[in-house]
C-alpha cells in the first residue's frame, strides 16, 4: 500500500514537471516566434509601466524571468526550482505568502492559480518590492499584494497582511530572517520564535529549502556568526527539526540544489 502511493506520488511529480517543461520549451517557442515576425509581444516598457525584463533579471539569477504577452517566462534555472517546488503546495492554493519574495515570481506565479484567493511576497528590499507590485499592475494581479518589512512587524498586523496562509514558501531566505543581513538587522531570537511566528501565520503548510548548517550558509551569514559563537552552535539543522517540531510535522522531500527541500505541515492537535 505505502509503496504503491509512493509510486503514484513519484508519477505524480514526473507529469508535473514533465507538464511544466512543455509549457516551458511552447514560451521560448512563442517568444522566439513573436521575436521573428517583429512582435513587441507585450513585452513591459519604462515609458508605460515603469519596468522593463531588464529590470526581472539580476541577482539571485535562479530567480530571472520576463514578460511577453502577457505571460510570465522564467528562465531555466527559476522553471525548475519552480517544477520541484510547485507539486508540494497544498491541492488547491487558496493562498500563498512568500517570505524574502525577491522580485515576485512565485507569488505572481500563484495570483495566476485559478481558485487563488491571495498571494503575497514580504521582502527586506524595498526596490524589488516596488518592482512586483508594478509587475501586478502590468499583469492585472488584483489577488497578488507585496509588502516591504520584517515578518514580525508585518504579522502583527494579521488581517493587513491577510494570514492565514495555506502555503507559506520560504527559499533561500531563512538563514537572513535568523542571523539578520545586511539588508537588515531585525532577526527572531531563535528558531522557537520564527517557528512560532510562522505557525501564527500558517493554516497549511510551510514549504523550505535553505541552509540550515553555517558551512553551508553564504560569507555574509557566516561572518555575522564569526562574532556570536554561542549563537552558532545552535544554527543546525537538528535545532530546526527540534523547534519545527513543536507545530508541524516535517517531511523531507529530497534536495532542490544544496538544499534539503522540507514541507512543514502545520499540526491541528
Ligand atoms: C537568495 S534571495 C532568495 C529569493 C527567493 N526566495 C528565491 O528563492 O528566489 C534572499 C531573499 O531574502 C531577502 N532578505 C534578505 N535579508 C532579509 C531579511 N533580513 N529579512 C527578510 N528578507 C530578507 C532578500 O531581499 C532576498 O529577496
Amino acid at each position: 500500500m505505502l509503496v504503491s502511493c509512493g509510486i503514484l506520488r513519484g508519477t505524480g511529480i514526473l507529469l508535473g514537471i514533465i507538464n511544466k517543461a512543455v509549457t516551458w520549451v511552447q514560451y521560448q517557442f512563442l517568444v522566439a516566434f513573436g521575436r521573428l515576425r517583429g512582435h513587441g509581444r507585450g513585452e513591459p516598457s519604462p515609458a508605460a509601466d515603469g519596468f522593463s525584463n531588464d529590470d526581472l533579471r539580476g541577482y539571485p539569477n535562479n530567480h530571472n524571468y520576463r514578460i511577453d504577452d502577457g505571460r510570465l517566462i522564467p528562465n531555466f534555472n527559476l522553471f525548475w526550482r519552480a517544477a520541484r517546488l510547485q507539486p508540494l503546495y497544498t491541492k488547491e492554493v487558496g493562498s500563498l505568502l512568500d517570505i524574502g519574495s525577491a522580485r515576485g515570481w512565485f507569488v505572481l506565479e500563484a495570483a495566476r492559480t485559478p481558485g487563488c484567493r491571495l498571494a503575497v511576497g514580504i521582502d527586506i528590499f524595498e526596490p524589488w518590492i516596488e518592482l512586483s507590485r508594478k509587475v501586478a499592475k502590468k499583469l492585472a494581479c488584483d489577488n497578488a499584494r507585496f509588502h516591504y518589512g520584517f515578518l514580525t512587524d508585518l504579522a502583527g498586523d494579521p488581517d493587513t497582511l491577510g494570514a492565514p496562509f495555506d502555503n507559506i514558501l520560504i527559499i533561500n531566505t531563512y538563514h537572513y530572517l535568523f542571523w539578520g543581513s545586511g539588508l537588515s538587522d531585525k532577526r527572531f531570537d531563535d528558531h522557537d520564535a520564527a517557528i512560532a511566528a510562522l505557525a501564527r501565520i500558517c493554516s497549511g503548510r510551510v514549504i523550505f529549502a535553505n541552509p540550515l548548517d553555517l558551512p553551508d550558509v553564504p560569507r555574509e551569514t557566516r561572518d555575522i556568526a564569526a562574532l556570536e559563537p554561542e549563537r552558532a552552535k545552535t544554527y543546525t539543522t537538528e535545532a530546526f527539526t527540534r523547534a519545527a517540531r513543536r507545530h508541524f510535522d516535517v517531511e523531507p522531500h529530497g534536495t532542490i540544489g544544496k538544499r534539503t527541500l522540507l514541507v512543514l505541515k502545520k499540526r491541528t492537535d
